[in-house]
């Protein structure tokens, strides 16, 4: 039986206009464009915003000037205390996670974990012991594989539906540059 190999998957830290187009195909679609997906910190000096490239190129991808690849995943990182609920691992040591997105043509080839790792080894460079997002509804499985916990019951945020917060615990787990 011949295995399935997936494209190849690397994060990179790149600026804010490069993941307005992902976040419009993926989260955002009520807004009118690309140019729209804006958040008001996206440019703030903590502000981090890491893509998922493939190696190689696909017609539907995201195509980013001065990258060979695809952009296929993207999510953003801001200095930002969970206000809806303390945080228990470290509270005031968080990072929130936001806008986080992969394009349906790649789910499921490891882009979002990719994302996370990153993510992960940004809190622990800040020295920082948790990681924290308004989680999506359809997104809460794919946070529990990762190792999140739910911190509350469902809320629900107008125009995108029924959310919970979660959070990653990095108190005691080892740094990692890998
Ligand atoms: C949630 C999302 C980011 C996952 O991205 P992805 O690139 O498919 O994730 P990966 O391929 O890295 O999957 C990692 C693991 O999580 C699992 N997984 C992915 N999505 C899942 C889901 N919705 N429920 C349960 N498990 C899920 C995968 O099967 C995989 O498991 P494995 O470790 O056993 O192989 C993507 O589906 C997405 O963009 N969804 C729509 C936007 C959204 O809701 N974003 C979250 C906003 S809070």
């Amino acid at each position: 039986m011949s295995q399935v190999v997936l494209p190849e998957i690397y994060v990179e830290r790149v600026v804010s206009e490069a993941v307005r187009e992902l976040r419009h195909r993926v989260l955002w679609q009520h807004k009118e464009s690309s140019e729209a997906c804006v958040i008001d910190i996206d440019d703030a000096e903590h502000a981090i915003h890491l893509a998922a490239f493939t190696k190689n190129q696909f017609s539907w991808g995201i195509r980013l000037h001065g990258h060979p690849g695809t952009l296929v995943g993207a999510c953003s990182l801001f200095d930002q205390h969970c206000m809806r609920v303390q945080v228990p691992w470290g509270p005031g040591d968080d990072l929130r996670l936001r806008v986080m997105g992969t394009l349906p043509e790649a789910r499921g080839w490891g882009a979002g974990a990719a994302l996370i790792a990153r993510a992960v080894q940004e809190v622990q460079k800040q020295g920082r012991h948790a990681l924290w997002c308004d989680a999506r509804q359809v997104a809460y499985g794919f946070y529990e594989r990762q190792g999140f916990a739910f911190l509350n019951d469902t809320y629900e945020i107008p125009d995108i539906g029924p959310h919970r917060t979660m959070a990653l615990d990095l108190s005691s787990r080892p740094v990692s540059n890998l």
